[in-house]
């Protein structure tokens, strides 16, 4: 299968991210085939942060993989699961990293979703003030957003990802063969920030995905690489504009986290999954658009086709108590400085742009109209 390359251009500290089928796949009659894909590292040795449910599925073959192109990776298994995402286990992961010798000019290959990438992530940032990082992300969500774009980080015990810090790999490996055995509500939880990156992009990637649906549902590896790689793309394009998110255009990558963020507080992070959350969270964003009468009604209507069509929620839970969302989107971390409600909204399709004085009456009326459903029959 092909191999889709893309650079994220970012001076000194560019790099690769490959996708594709078998990238990992260490060929035993070959001469480690795509193992070559990892950059020049500094040193030879290092460690494979992962979790004890992806070890026993790819670890193995992935230590024959770095070692066919001579590192040599020591296993970390961390337990599975948000909740572990802490500091606690940082610094479990420090002590490892002491014990294995690592030096300077050691690694880290974080091999896991979004919360291994961010735990070692963090750990490679800061350890000995920083060594190199390989990011082989095993989840939708971390192939499509989190395993790009250097953000990494651990919660506290009163919030998210409060501890964290912009720290770019040294090449991403997206083989989509991982997502082969991810779960079905981890696979949805990864299309809702697939169907954000349509909202983002605009007509020619939405087509795609209306297109393609079904391929991508059944997990077909041609299509989830076209995917994977077009979403990458945006991703890097926002990255390269704004690395540390200073100029308000990386936030757009937040369409539909004001809210969803608000939902996953209310609601608890394990009862309602990051990916469906954002998806209500589009949804709102999306309402309030029109309401504001930037984005027209047909597109409004394609787009809650689309989440309609990945099976994403698009209506606000009835129990939900509009005012405390309302209070916790003021308090949201990623809103900006000031005393505005910020959320990022659509001017159409492909259009986004930060909106920083929201009305809070508007929001209101439309967060309410969003427990109902919108999509024309
Ligand atoms: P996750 O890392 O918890 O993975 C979800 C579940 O799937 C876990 O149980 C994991 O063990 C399992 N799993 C992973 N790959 C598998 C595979 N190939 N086969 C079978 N099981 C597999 O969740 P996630 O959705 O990947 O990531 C969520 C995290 O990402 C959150 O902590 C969030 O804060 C973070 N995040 C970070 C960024 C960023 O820019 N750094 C962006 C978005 C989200
Ligand atoms: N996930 C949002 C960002 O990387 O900026």
């Amino acid at each position: 299968m092909t191999i889709h390359k893309l650079t994220v251009a970012l001076d000194s500290r560019s790099y690769s991210i490959c996708i594709g089928s078998g990238l990992t796949q260490y060929d035993e009659t070959g001469d480690g085939g795509d193992s070559l894909l990892i950059p020049r590292l500094r040193g030879k040795d290092g460690v494979i942060v992962t979790n004890e449910t992806i070890a026993p599925l790819y670890l193995s073959r992935v230590r024959k993989w770095l070692a066919a192109a001579g590192y040599q990776g020591r296993p970390v298994i961390l337990p599975d699961g948000e909740e572990y995402k802490n500091y606690t286990t940082l610094q479990s992961l420090y002590r490892e990293l002491y014990e294995a010798g690592l030096q300077r000019n050691g690694f880290i290959c974080a091999l896991g979703g979004g919360v291994i990438g961010d735990l070692a992530g963090f750990a490679a940032a800061t350890y000995m003030r920083g060594i190199d990082l390989i990011q082989l992300p095993t989840t939708v969500l971390a192939q499509v957003d989190s395993a790009i774009g250097g953000k990494n980080g651990v919660n506290l015990e009163f919030g998210k990802n409060l501890i964290g810090s912009t720290y770019q790999p040294r090449v991403v490996i997206s083989d989509v063969d991982f997502i082969e055995t991810l779960p079905e509500k981890e696979l949805l939880s990864g299309l809702g920030e697939v169907v954000k990156y349509g909202l983002l992009a605009g007509d020619d990637f939405i087509s795609f995905l209306e297109l393609n649906q079904t391929e991508i549902m059944e997990r077909k590896s041609r299509s989830l690489a076209i995917m994977i790689h077009s979403c990458s793309r945006i991703k890097a394009d926002y990255v390269e504009r704004d690395e540390f998110d200073l100029l308000g255009v990386r936030a757009a990558l937040n369409l539909g986290h004001t809210v969803g963020h608000a939902l996953e507080k209310m609601y608890g992070f394990q009862k309602l999954p990051h990916g469906e959350a954002v998806s209500i969270g589009l949804v709102c964003a999306l309402t309030l658009s029109v309401a504001m009468e930037l984005l027209p009604e047909s597109g409004f209507q394609r787009a809650l086709q689309l989440i309609s069509h990945y099976r994403l929620p698009a209506v606000v839970p009835e129990d939900a108590d509009i005012d405390q969302m309302i209070e916790l989107m003021r308090r949201d971390k990623k809103v900006a400085a000031g005393s505005g409600l910020s959320m990022v909204l659509l001017r159409g399709l492909g259009d986004p742009y930060l909106e920083d004085n929201v009305d809070p009456v508007l929001l209101r009326e439309v967060l309410i109209k969003c427990k109902q459903p919108q999509l024309n029959p």
